[in-house]
């Protein structure tokens, strides 16, 4: 072996242990990224607001984000779904939204929500806090000739019309919640905060 392979050898040695430090660096530089990016997922987590892109939200469609820790559902309704809401009222047990703790005032009509069409409502079952199932189809075989669509709770039998309110004789004593929120532009909803329009 000359002087020279030595060297050569040294050399590819030394390479090697450099690229391993060189991935240590990475990693190291990974872990301060995640530390400072924690507080603001705590931030979410503890009640920061959250922006809804609805652009492309099907009629009928629902759609799932959370806020607070909570499921929050956002729904396009179709006129017919609208249409129907009325026809629910006497099977109800708060048809008119008179329990106020469920809704900020400007839900407090007969559609639940500040543009008719999009419904906003925390996904938590107002009995014991199971997430209650979307069943929009109209009278399904296991819901009944009357149904309009609306939420099944599987845990025991608790059941909402397409504005989350409660119909008589179920475990659940008040209507689904609807949370804050407003309308930024015509396709993005701000859930958590009011917003400046009453
Ligand atoms: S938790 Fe929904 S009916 Fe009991």
């Amino acid at each position: 072996m000359t002087h020279t392979d030595i060297n050569q050898g040294r050399r590819r040695l030394l390479v090697a242990a450099t690229s391993v430090v060189g991935a240590a660096g990475v990693a190291a530089v990974a872990v301060p990224f995640l530390n400072s990016w924690s507080p603001s997922a705590r931030a979410l987590a503890a009640g920061a607001p959250v922006e809804v892109n609805i652009s492309n939200v099907e009629p009928g469609q629902l759609i799932r984000v959370i806020w607070r820790g909570k499921p929050v559902w956002v729904v396009n309704r179709t006129e017919e779904m609208l249409a129907n809401l009325p026809a629910n009222d006497g099977s109800l047990r708060d048809p008119a939204s008179a329990v106020v703790e469920q809704q900020p005032t400007y839900a407090q009509n007969a559609h639940r929500s500040r543009d008719p069409k999009y419904l906003v409502l925390v996904g938590i079952c107002t009995h014991l806090g199971c997430s209650p199932t979307y069943r929009p189809e109209v009278a399904p075989e296991d819901l009944g000739a009357d149904w309009k669509g609306g939420w099944y709770c599987p845990c025991h039998g608790s059941r909402f019309d397409l504005a989350g309110r409660v119909y008589k004789n179920v475990p659940a004593a008040t209507n689904l919640v609807v949370p804050p929120y407003y309308f930024k532009d015509d396709n993005t909803i701000l859930i958590g905060e009011d917003g400046n329009v009453a």
